[in-house]
């Protein structure tokens, strides 16, 4: 497989293996709702040519924002601003994935109650989460699954849960923030058991591609290892997951070990053992790299994070880098114009048509 190769999940084609990960842009109208910067934002990077565009994470209840300005998918009224996005993304050739999640206890308002498995704070100075009642999670539950449904309605082709970076899924997975003694803390079954029926629920109406973005590891003693991930993605796997996105950390406040790849391992090791597709993320920046990850089957995606917010046209750059030419966006060749200058010559009779044209 090559990066610039076409993959289908379930019924969806990607033009490439690149996607832009999701990433918070705290612009969001009043509301949680799309602005123009998003239109734009998202739009220059799916024209750009990345085949899949993950716009930052919609909040599924309001109380599950990890700041001022998110994007929200917690009420009808979000619709009609992401079924815009979802457009734009399209009309530039890209896919468009809704990842959807709940901040927990990084609920970004400090006067506000947060809600958590147990009532531990991210650090001790941190305002303490109050332990959800069985209510409480079954309505999370609910929430998911009506922002999972939203999102088919806008038109995404993707639906990813957010379980990582420390926020409310991930909190009952891992055992530094879960204590809880009930039938939703303690064993590995107990601390996946929100994870499960979300997905559940999800599956029973969502036919499309589904992806699970996990902290494979905790970084810290008595956390979550990649090992627990075997467990984790077995189940998910079982239960209809097509990829399993593998970011790190953000449960325990250590300082992530990072470096260029750093959490491709994680990609590898599930692709291989499970037998599932991965993606993988985390200071991937250049062509050689992104290319030895998908060409050496070390995963099947490759996430694009801060690389792509400074060079929206990062595909390109990547391409140059491996000199290989790909498809410049239609109005980009016409009149000879910049994107021509360093590729080769194209075929003579896609000058002879675009010539025609004008
Ligand atoms: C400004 C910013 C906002 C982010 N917001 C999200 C988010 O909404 N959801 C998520 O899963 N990860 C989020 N991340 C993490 C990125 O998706 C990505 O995993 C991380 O930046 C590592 O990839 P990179 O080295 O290519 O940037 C964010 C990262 C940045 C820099």
């Amino acid at each position: 497989m090559k990066l610039f190769d076409p993959i289908t999940i379930r019924n969806m084609t990607l033009r490439n293996r690149i996607a832009m990960s999701p990433m918070c842009m705290h612009s969001a109208a009043p509301g949680g709702f799309v602005s123009d910067f998003h239109l734009v934002h998202y739009g220059a990077r799916a024209l750009g040519g990345a085949g899949l565009i993950f716009p930052e994470t919609l909040a599924v209840m309001e109380n599950g924002m990890i700041g001022p300005g998110d994007l929200g998918i917690w009420s009808d009224d979000h619709l009609s601003g992401l079924t815009r996005l979802v457009d734009v993304v399209h009309k530039m050739g890209a896919k468009a994935g809704a990842q959807i999640g709940h901040a927990g206890r990084m609920l970004g308002f400090a006067d506000q109650d947060a809600i958590a498995p147990s009532a531990i704070p991210f650090v001790t100075d941190n305002r303490v989460p109050h332990s959800m009642t069985e209510a409480e999670i079954l309505n999370v539950i609910q929430a998911f699954n009506a922002a999972a449904r939203r999102a088919g309605q806008a038109g995404f082709d993707v639906i990813e849960l957010h379980t990582a970076h420390g926020y409310l899924l991930n909190e009952f997975l891992s055992p530094l923030a879960n204590k809880r003694d009930d039938a939703w803390g303690g064993s590995h079954e107990n601390r996946y058991r929100i994870v499960r029926l979300i997905i559940d629920e999800i599956r029973r109406d969502w036919s499309g591609p589904l992806f699970v973005r996990i902290s494979a590891t905790d970084y810290a003693e008595g956390g979550n290892t990649s090992d627990d991930f075997l467990i984790y993605g077995r189940w998910m796997k079982e239960q209809g997951v097509d990829l399993i996105d593998c970011s790190s950390g953000g449960i325990a406040p250590v300082k992530v070990p990072s470096f260029p790849g750093y959490q491709v391992p994680a990609a590898t090791r599930l692709k291989t053992e499970l037998g599932i597709m991965t993606g993988a993320v985390g200071l991937i920046e250049t062509g050689d790299l992104a290319a030895d990850i998908i060409g050496n089957n070390r995963a099947d995606l490759v996430l694009i994070g801060r690389a792509m917010l400074r060079d929206p046209f990062w595909p390109r750059s990547a391409a140059d880098q491996l000199r290989l030419s790909i498809e410049p966006p239609d109005q980009y060749t016409r009149y000879g114009a910049w994107w021509l200058d360093n590729q080769p010559r194209p075929e003579p009779a896609r000058m002879e048509s675009t010539a025609g044209k004008y």
